[in-house]
């Protein structure tokens, strides 16, 4: 029995643990049952949490210990703090123009063609000093951190070279350090090829042989990332980067099947990749492969929709073979330009077929196994870090339902709160 609880949250109409149907990612048809506890309190010591369960449960477990600080939740909804395990979130600037230029009718692939897209973006971060590189990055993850995200990944990938890479990935490392958000790095020098290069088994072949030793050296990033996509690096040069990777200690994740199926998906399993992300145009062997591996399908309906596209990832088709799938943003300047997970959750609920529970596990405990925090962070229980978010709601629905509205109105992560909307216990009623 601790002598002190430092945070007690009581009172919630329903807690969404996610957590209470096995210790992995949840796969099939639990996934869709996000373990609802009506009625509900936390009780939280030195950044984890202690004991959770209702009301009542929560008061005998704490038994005479001393409160230090209470949240009235009144009726409202608690949850995890969204995992977003695929972000490209340090950059310069937005390329909103390309939007206007996809809706009137010119494709993805086009406009990286005009001199747009990730090389644009590549030009901006190169000219642009780490410094700034920084505040603006801060910026982008305080506003993530308001809607409730308390984890995410951030790939580099818009450097391009040995010395922008790891500028970008300082600029992670740092972002882990000064803000409150839990940060996850992956290189992603196989992004695109950079425009001195005309021949991308050059690249690949510098990717090898400098920037993987040069970045491993540094020890900022945990995972290594490959745009396996027509016009970018083919199935051969996705294997070499990974393999060279995971020689020096990288986990392995690829953008695979995004526009064009080549054939990523199914490498990427084979080298026992901890995910693959995007799958829009996943095939049935790619499904199969999915399924029977330990490799996580991300999905990035929010990719979709910043695309103007109508194309979603078969999630339902991948759920039923029996594949773990997360949900992320994918948020970057170019095709997601929304940092919202909570409306990738929505989008992932109307275009995609997910019922809200299955969005929202996706969307935190299983997005958090895509990135190694699993044991950590992505669902409430005891002895995980207190990484919770109190919703203006009745009920966890409402999330998804209630799209384009933030309801965050507390944050708190690893048991201090975060973020708060100033008056939010002035509302005395839910269901605003
Ligand atoms: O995940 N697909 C490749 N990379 C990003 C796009 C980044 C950009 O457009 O700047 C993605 O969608
Ligand atoms: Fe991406």
């Amino acid at each position: 029995m601790p002598e002190f609880i430092d945070l007690l949250l009581v009172g919630a109409g329903q807690i969404v643990t996610c957590s209470g149907f096995g210790d992995g990612p949840w796969r099939g048809g639990g996934l869709s049952e996000p373990g609802v506890i009506r009625g509900g309190s936390i009780a939280v010591t030195e950044g984890r949490i202690f004991a959770i369960g209702t009301d009542a449960d929560v008061k005998k477990k704490i038994g005479g210990a001393r409160v230090l600080k209470t949240i009235e939740v009144d009726g409202r909804v608690m949850m995890p703090g969204w995992v977003d395990p695929h972000t490209h979130a340090v950059f310069a600037g937005y390329r909103a123009d390309e939007y206007e230029a996809r809706i009137r009718g010119d494709s993805y692939l086009d406009i990286e063609k005009m001199g747009g897209g990730i090389k644009r973006s590549v030009k901006g971060v190169r000219e642009m000093d780490e410094e700034r590189l920084f505040e603006l990055a801060r910026r982008r993850l305080g506003r993530m951190l308001d809607q409730g995200v308390t984890t995410l990944e951030i790939k580099s990938g818009y450097g391009l070279d040995i010395e922008n890479e790891i500028k970008q990935l300082r600029v992670i490392e740092r972002l882990g350090k000064e803000t409150d958000l839990d940060v996850v790095a992956t290189f992603m020098g196989a992004h695109q090829v950079p425009p001195e290069y005309s021949d991308p088994d050059c690249y690949v072949d510098f990717i090898i042989k400098e920037m993987i030793p040069a970045v491993a050296e540094t020890g900022l990033a945990k995972y290594i990332d490959v745009f396996c996509e027509k016009g970018v690096f083919d199935v051969g040069q996705t294997r070499r980067v990974l393999e060279a990777g995971k020689e020096y200690g990288f986990g392995l994740k690829v953008h695979s099947d995004e526009i064009y199926a080549l054939g990523g998906t199914e490498l990427a399993v084979e080298m026992g990749a901890v995910s693959v992300e995007h799958l829009t145009r996943i095939t049935p062997s790619g499904i199969k492969s999915l399924a029977g591996s330990d490799t996580i399908g991300v999905l990035l309906p929010g990719t979709s929709f910043g695309l103007a596209s109508n194309d979603f990832a078969p999630a339902r088709d991948l759920i039923e073979a029996g594949a773990a799938i997360a949900l992320s943003t994918d948020f970057n300047p170019g095709s997601a330009p929304s940092s919202s997970m909570p409306l990738s959750v929505s989008i992932a609920c109307s275009q995609m077929g997910l019922v809200p529970g299955e969005a929202i596990v996706a969307a935190t405990r299983n997005a958090a196994f895509a990135i190694g925090m699993g044991s950590e962070v992505g669902s409430l229980e005891v002895g995980k870090k207190a990484d919770i978010v109190i919703y203006d709601i009745e009920d966890y629905r409402e999330i998804p339902s209630r799209a384009g509205l933030n309801h965050a109105v507390v944050v708190v992560k690893e048991g201090n709160v975060a973020s708060e909307v100033h008056d939010f216990r002035a509302r005395s009623e839910v269901g605003l």
